[in-house]
């Protein structure tokens, strides 16, 4: 009896070890997504326009049983204000983060937090380097192919420069241009610049760089940029290539400070295909631009938290190396603009 007595109070504590083994923080708790988000900067016009769709896209996922609560923090450019803002939502029970890094090449102390929380990390936007996506098993990206942006706009804009002789304004058979640039270290902005720019050679458009301005994908900054390469340059640019939509845009700001008539201003391309990005080749201000797909990131982030955090439908996802998602781009000039507003 005794015996019998021993027995079962060692298999009971033998249980008990197990399930307190099993609520470590950060397992597993089905039924329930708490979701932490830590932006690099919540103006930046894509993001705060991303962020939308991914709000959109955690509303279908709850139901009646399944929970979903999403909580943002913006670092305003500061990695460290980001390292602390990560350590929060991890105290307050999240159980899976989406990252956009503040410095893309600095994300360690946010990956020894997660690990030691067994908190995945879906990174997003600002692509860690490789070495540090191999820090953890549970790290993971999603973004899109910068280079495929690169080469679409460098294949509107050739299409745009054969079709309208008027583009080489001064006849010299060379196209003059200037690029602005995203953030200097970001994947999207050197990429888009390369293969922009080697896209047009190759499709046989020369080319005389006069000039490149970073502008860290930002409207005034770009504007300003602009305003300082018209003064050295005069009426010669032809053509204004842009990393992102917010900059092509600051560009054509720059040209309507100063009332250039119409056949007197360059073409100017973006990458994103925001609100205003749209809208601006709709009107024509814009020749074209080249859509980033933030329906598709925003799904591809949903679905892969909801995975992590309840092991079901792993399976089902298409990962690039084990553990990248990228969408693809898209092409959107006046006459297929429309088909991306919302
Ligand atoms: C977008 C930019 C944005 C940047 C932020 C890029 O992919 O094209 O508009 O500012 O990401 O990281
Ligand atoms: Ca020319």
């Amino acid at each position: 009896m005794k015996e019998k007595y021993i027995c079962l109070t060692g298999l009971i504590f033998i249980m008990l070890l197990c399930f307190c083994a099993c609520e470590k923080p950060g397992t597993v708790q089905p039924g329930k997504i708490q979701l932490g988000v830590a932006y690099y900067n919540q103006n930046d016009t894509f993001l705060s326009q991303l962020n939308e769709c991914l709000k959109d896209q955690l509303d279908r996922l709850e139901t009646d049983n399944f929970e979903v609560i999403m909580t943002t923090r913006d670092a305003a450019g500061s990695q460290r204000t980001q390292d602390d803002q990560v350590k929060e939502l991890i105290d307050a029970g999240c159980n899976v983060l989406c990252v956009n890094l503040a410095d893309r090449t600095d994300p360690s102390e946010i990956i020894d937090l997660a690990r030691e929380n067994d908190v995945p990390i879906i990174f997003f936007n600002r692509e860690p380097v490789a070495e540090d996506m191999m820090q953890w098993d549970k790290l993971y990206y999603v973004g899109a192919d910068a280079q495929l942006s690169g080469i679409l706009q460098g294949e509107l804009a050739a299409d745009a420069i054969r079709s309208d002789k008027k583009t080489d304004r001064n006849k010299d058979g060379k196209i003059q241009y200037v690029v602005l640039e995203g953030e200097p270290g970001h994947q999207d902005a050197i990429i888009r610049t390369e293969s922009a720019v080697n896209t047009l050679k190759k499709g046989g458009i020369q080319l005389e760089k006069l000039s490149c301005g970073i502008a860290n994908w930002n409207r005034s900054q770009a504007q300003n940029r602009m305003l300082q390469m018209i003064s050295q340059h005069q009426n010669q640019i032809e053509l204004v290539l842009a990393n992102n939509d917010d900059m092509a845009l600051g560009a054509i700001d720059a040209y309507e400070k100063l009332n250039y008539t119409e056949s007197a201003l360059p073409v100017f391309f973006g990458i994103d295909g925001t609100d205003a990005g749209l809208q601006a080749v709709l009107d024509g201000k814009m020749t074209a631009t080249v859509y980033n797909d933030k329906e598709g990131q925003a799904q591809a982030m949903a679905e892969l938290a909801a995975a992590v955090v309840t092991g079901k439908g792993m399976e089902e996802i298409e990962f690039v190396n084990g553990r990248y998602i990228y969408l693809s781009y898209y092409k959107a000039d006046k006459e297929h603009a429309d088909a991306f507003v919302k």
